[in-house]
């Protein structure tokens, strides 16, 4: 039976959690904690049940069938689009290219307009608080083009050094690639102040919404962003599939990424001409079943309202902050005024990954290392720390457990 959450609420939690499966089960004899949301968010059961439908009743193949089952996997994959072009507001459709997640959408732009308008001596910004899969593509085109990357500094509360970033454009720099919310740290960037400065100097912009478009309104028209990234599991979708916003005259411009069918107007063995947007840069059989499920999530979120989400998210965090600076020995990392519901520290003493395991033993899943943000690490001079992040159906009550949980586990390796 597909279930709808039309009977929820704002904001009754409990409600909420009866629509995710997942956290009923028990993790070594307890009930289960889940905050690792950060990593990926657990999904609710509308999204299952989009997902067996889509192959219980209307597998097929999209855009390239005329047959009935072809017309539906393809109205449904397309519906996608218009979702996700509400839920971003992008002026166009043809603007929403899907991908497998935020890393095919960084690596996309940089082998594509990078490829294109990066030159020997040109310079990109980015920011000290990048996840990987926001430095290493930018790494490898300067690599190729001989150009430089640039870092804006981050100070002790995990914020980004503004100052310093109006210091590291020059007349070389040609894009800059930043963070909206920070991974590891929470950290909201100030992004749209970002892209007015960068935009006075002709500077494209890519933000990185991977941590932020699941806690915050993004209107990428408003913002006025160049592209936009953003992947499908960390907003309760299914995993293996993202999007790249990207602005409807950049995209014109730019090359193909992959070669391959649905790509291509005519080819013959002396040319190939290339479809028009968004199709251009969605070669080959997408990830369908995935992709119709996605908007089962986006509809869900926006049923459930994200003003109501994120104030239940900011109430969660603050508690768990307030809690765990009572406990000696515990150093929060990530202190920004601007915070989305992501708690990271570290236990004076303590390998975070010691942590993690015990906090494992006692149900609760946090993530533990660096997070895919090494250079982080090593600028605050910490292996790791141990993250804590929040969904829509998380609980003060969960939160008192992690926080025995860690008193507990400091007792014990003490
Ligand atoms: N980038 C994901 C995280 O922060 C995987 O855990």
């Amino acid at each position: 039976m597909i279930s709808t959450s039309t009977d929820i609420k704002p904001f009754d939690v409990g409600a909420i959690r009866k629509e995710f499966p997942v956290l009923e089960r028990k993790v070594k004899g307890k009930d289960l904690v889940y905050f690792d949301n950060a990593a990926t968010a657990q999904k609710p059961q509308v999204v299952i049940d989009a997902l067996v439908n889509y192959y219980h009743q209307y597998n097929a193949n999209i855009h390239r069938g005329i047959h009935s089952l072809a017309e539906e996997a393809t109205a449904a994959f397309e519906a996608t689009r218009d979702t996700v072009k509400e839920f971003i507001n992008a002026r166009y459709r043809e603007e929403i290219i899907f991908t497998r997640g935020v890393t095919e959408g960084v690596n996309l732009v940089a082998a594509t307009y990078g490829r294109q308008n990066i030159k020997e001596g040109d310079e990109i910004i980015i920011s000290g608080m990048e996840h990987h899969s926001n430095i290493v593509p930018w790494q490898m085109l300067c690599l190729e083009k001989k150009a430089k990357l640039k870092i804006i500094p981050v100070d002790d509360n995990g914020e980004l050094m503004m100052s310093e970033f109006q210091k590291l454009i020059s007349p070389k720099t040609k894009l800059v690639s930043i963070v909206h919310a920070s991974n590891s740290l929470g950290t909201i960037n100030p992004v749209k102040e970002i892209i007015d400065i960068a935009h006075q100097y002709n500077i494209v912009v890519l933000v990185d919404g991977a941590q932020s478009s699941v806690h915050l309104d993004i209107d990428v028209q408003d913002m006025d962003c160049d592209f936009f990234v953003l992947s499908s599991h960390k907003i309760y979708g299914p995993t293996g599939v993202g999007v790249l916003y990207g602005k409807k005259e950049l995209l014109e411009e730019m090359p193909p990424y992959m070669g391959g069918g649905e790509m291509i107007k005519e080819v013959t063995f002396d040319k190939t001409t290339y479809n028009e947007l968004p199709y251009k840069f969605e070669a080959g059989t997408p990830n369908i079943a995935d992709t119709v499920a996605f908007k089962a999530a986006l509809d869900f979120v926006n049923e459930v309202g994200k003003d109501n989400i994120r104030k239940h998210e900011e109430m969660l965090t603050k508690y768990a902050m307030d809690k765990l600076l009572k406990i000696d020995g515990v150093r929060l990392i990530g202190t920004a005024k601007h915070k989305t519901s992501v708690v990271s520290f570290i236990v004076e003493g303590m390998h975070p990954q010691d942590m993690g395991i015990l906090l494992d033993n006692y149900g609760i899943a946090v993530r533990t290392g660096h997070h895919c943000c090494q250079p982080l690490m090593n600028r605050f001079e910490i292996p790791g720390t141990v993250r804590a992040s929040f969904a829509m159906y998380n609980t003060k009550e969960e939160v008192d457990e992690l926080v025995k949980g860690v008193e507990k586990a400091i007792k014990l390796l003490k």
